[in-house]
């Protein structure tokens, strides 16, 4: 199975870039994680979509759509997603030209220095996924708070309870998908 994954953090030190890092390093044999790089993706326009997808997002959709699911790895602003995460989705799963993000398997996790560790941010993304008709995978969930106090400076995730909940979410979001697929 190949996924793709997503950081919703363009910021060179993200914590969100090194759990994407760290859930290639952890993933199951049977799964593929290729990350996306969305810095690129315009703002969403509708005119700019009448006229064609732009070839960036030509790029990502058909990525989507050749990747057997999608991983979403979410900072979290203002008790929300980012705008990043936002306008990917708004790309990806309009209905004017294709909607790649309906029927896709989707998980959603992510990372922050808060106690919460993005927990606003992705029942967000997850509503946001349902209204465009993805599957979205919702146990377990993965949080990771006080994120800053978990990874070392080469980026490695060090907390030993987060990297068991990680390598258990990926086996379980990776039978989820064979099951779909
Ligand atoms: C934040 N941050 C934050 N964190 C959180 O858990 N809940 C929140 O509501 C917010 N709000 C917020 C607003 C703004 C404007 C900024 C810049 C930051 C902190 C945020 O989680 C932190 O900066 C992370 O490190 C961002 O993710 P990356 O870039 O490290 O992946």
């Amino acid at each position: 199975m190949n996924i793709i994954a997503i950081s919703g953090s363009l910021r060179h030190h993200s914590l969100n870039s090194k759990l994407v890092e760290q859930a290639i390093s952890m993933k199951p044999d049977d799964l593929t994680i290729t990350p996306c790089e969305i810095r690129e993706i315009p703002l969403f326009n509708g005119d700019l979509e009448e006229d064609g997808d732009p070839e960036v997002v030509l790029n990502l959709k058909r990525a989507l759509k050749e990747s057997d699911g999608l991983l979403i790895v979410t900072p979290e602003y203002h008790e929300s997603m980012p705008g990043v995460i936002k306008n990917v989705l708004d790309w990806a799963g309009s209905d004017a030209n294709e909607n790649v993000l309906r029927n896709l398997p989707v998980g959603v996790i992510g990372a922050s220095p808060t106690r919460f560790g993005t927990a606003y941010a992705q029942k967000q993304v997850k509503q946001a996924l349902i209204a465009a008709g993805s599957e979205v995978f919702q146990k377990p969930e993965v949080y990771v708070a006080k994120a800053n106090e978990k990874f070392d400076d080469a980026g490695n995730l060090t907390d030993e309870r987060t990297q068991k909940a990680l390598k258990r979410y990926l086996q379980s979001f990776s039978s989820w998908i064979s099951e779909k697929i």
